[in-house]
C-alpha cells in the first residue's frame, strides 16, 4: 500500500512533489481547526501528517491518533506535546539548521532597526513629515560598542554573535536561563575569548540589547515577566526573534509606556498572530510578522527536509531529524 500524507497547509518547492512521488496526498484546502485535525488524525487514513507551527498537536488529540509521526514544518516543535508524542509511538521530526542565519539575520535586522528608529523614520518620511535634515532628527541609539546579552547560545545565538561581534557589539551570554550550565572554552570553539558566560541576572541588568533564543518550554514561558523588565536598563532594547510566551507580552506593553525600558524589536508574539493591548500603539517598537525563516531559500528547504522527514517516517525508517528518535523503541 502507498504511504499516506496529510499535509495541512501547501508547502513551497520540492515538498509536494517529493511527497507525491512517495505516496498520495491529501493537502488541506484551509488551515484544520483543532478538531478537525484532531478527527482527520483519528481516520486511520493517513501515516503521517505534515503539520505548521499552528497546528496544535497536543496529548488528547494524541491519544485518539492512529498515524505513524509527525513533520513538523518548522525547527521548533513546541505545537506539539513530545512526551504524549513518544508514550504514544508517534515519531516526530523537525527542520533545524537551515534557518539559523536568515533567523540571526532577523535579530541583527531587528536590533538596528529599534535602535536607530527605522520604522518611525519611514513613516514620517512617507507621511510627508520630513522638511530636512535636522540637528535632533530622529535620534537613536549606539549599537557598536554597545552590550548585547543573548539569552540561549544554541545555533542562532551564536549566529547572532558572529554577526554583533562584527558590528562591534560586546557580547555576553547566558546558555540556559533562567538556570546556569558552566560553558568550556572547546564547547565555545570560535567565540572563546571573545564573548563571555554571565548568570542569567547579571545578563538582564547588563545588556543594551537583551536577544532571546531559548526554546518554548514550561522552564523559560514568561522567562521576561515584570520582575525581569525591571531590572533591565532604562535604554535596554529586548529583541525576540524565538518565541512569543517566553514574554509576558502585557507586562512588556507596560514596561514600554512607563519607559521602563527603551524599546523591543519582536518577531513572535504572546497569543500570534493577535497583539497585547497596546502594543501596537507604542513608537519605540519594530513589530514583524513571524518571518525569521522568511527567505525563498530557506522555506523551500525547509520544505524538502520535512518531505524527506515525512516519507523516513512512513516507511518505517527513523527520519535524518527526528525529535523523539526513542518513540519507535
Ligand atoms: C521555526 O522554524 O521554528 C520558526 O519559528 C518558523 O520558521
Amino acid at each position: 500500500m502507498r504511504s499516506r500524507y496529510l499535509v495541512t497547509t501547501a508547502i513551497p518547492g520540492l515538498g509536494l512533489p517529493l511527497l507525491r512521488e512517495a505516496g498520495e496526498v491529501t493537502i488541506l484546502p484551509e488551515a484544520p481547526d483543532y478538531e478537525t485535525l484532531a478527527a482527520l488524525c483519528a481516520s486511520g487514513d493517513y501515516d503521517v501528517v505534515l503539520t505548521q507551527l499552528r497546528d496544535v498537536i497536543d496529548a488528547p488529540l494524541l491519544a485518539r491518533a492512529r498515524i505513524r509521526g509527525v513533520s513538523n514544518f518548522a525547527v521548533g516543535y513546541n505545537n506539539i506535546d513530545l512526551d504524549a508524542a513518544t508514550t504514544g509511538g508517534v515519531m516526530v521530526a523537525n527542520t533545524p539548521g537551515v534557518l539559523t542565519d536568515a533567523t540571526a539575520d532577523i535579530a541583527l535586522l531587528l536590533i538596528l532597526g529599534t535602535a536607530r528608529r527605522v520604522v518611525e523614520a519611514d513613516r514620517l518620511v512617507r507621511e510627508g513629515r520630513f522638511k530636512g535634515w535636522a540637528p535632533e532628527l530622529m535620534l537613536g541609539s549606539d549599537v557598536s560598542g554597545a552590550v548585547l546579552g543573548l539569552a540561549g547560545f544554541g545555533r542562532i545565538a551564536r549566529a547572532v554573535a558572529r554577526r554583533a561581534i562584527g558590528f562591534g557589539l560586546e557580547v555576553i551570554f547566558s546558555p540556559r536561563p533562567p538556570g546556569d550550565r558552566p560553558v568550556s572554552n572547546e564547547e565555545l570553539g570560535e567565540f572563546a575569548g571573545r564573548v563571555r558566560q554571565v548568570p542569567w541576572d547579571e545578563l538582564v541588568k547588563r545588556s543594551d540589547f537583551l536577544s532571546l533564543h531559548v526554546p518554548l518550554t514550561d522552564r523559560t514561558r514568561h522567562l521576561v515577566d515584570a520582575a525581569v523588565l525591571k531590572r533591565m536598563k532604562p535604554e535596554a532594547i529586548l529583541i525576540n526573534t524565538a518565541r512569543g510566551p517566553v514574554v509576558d507580552e502585557a507586562a512588556l506593553v507596560q514596561a514600554l509606556a512607563n519607559g521602563e525600558i527603551a524599546g523591543a524589536g519582536l518577531d513572535v508574539f504572546e497569543d500570534e498572530p493577535r497583539l497585547a493591548v497596546g502594543l501596537a500603539d507604542l513608537p519605540n517598537t519594530v513589530l514583524l510578522p513571524h518571518i525569521g525563516s522568511a527567505t525563498v531559500a530557506v522555506r523551500n528547504e525547509m520544505a524538502r527536509l520535512s518531505a524527506l522527514n515525512a516519507i523516513a517516517i512512513a516507511e518505517g525508517r527513523v527520519p535524518a531529524h527526528a525529535v523523539n528518535p526513542q518513540s519507535w523503541t
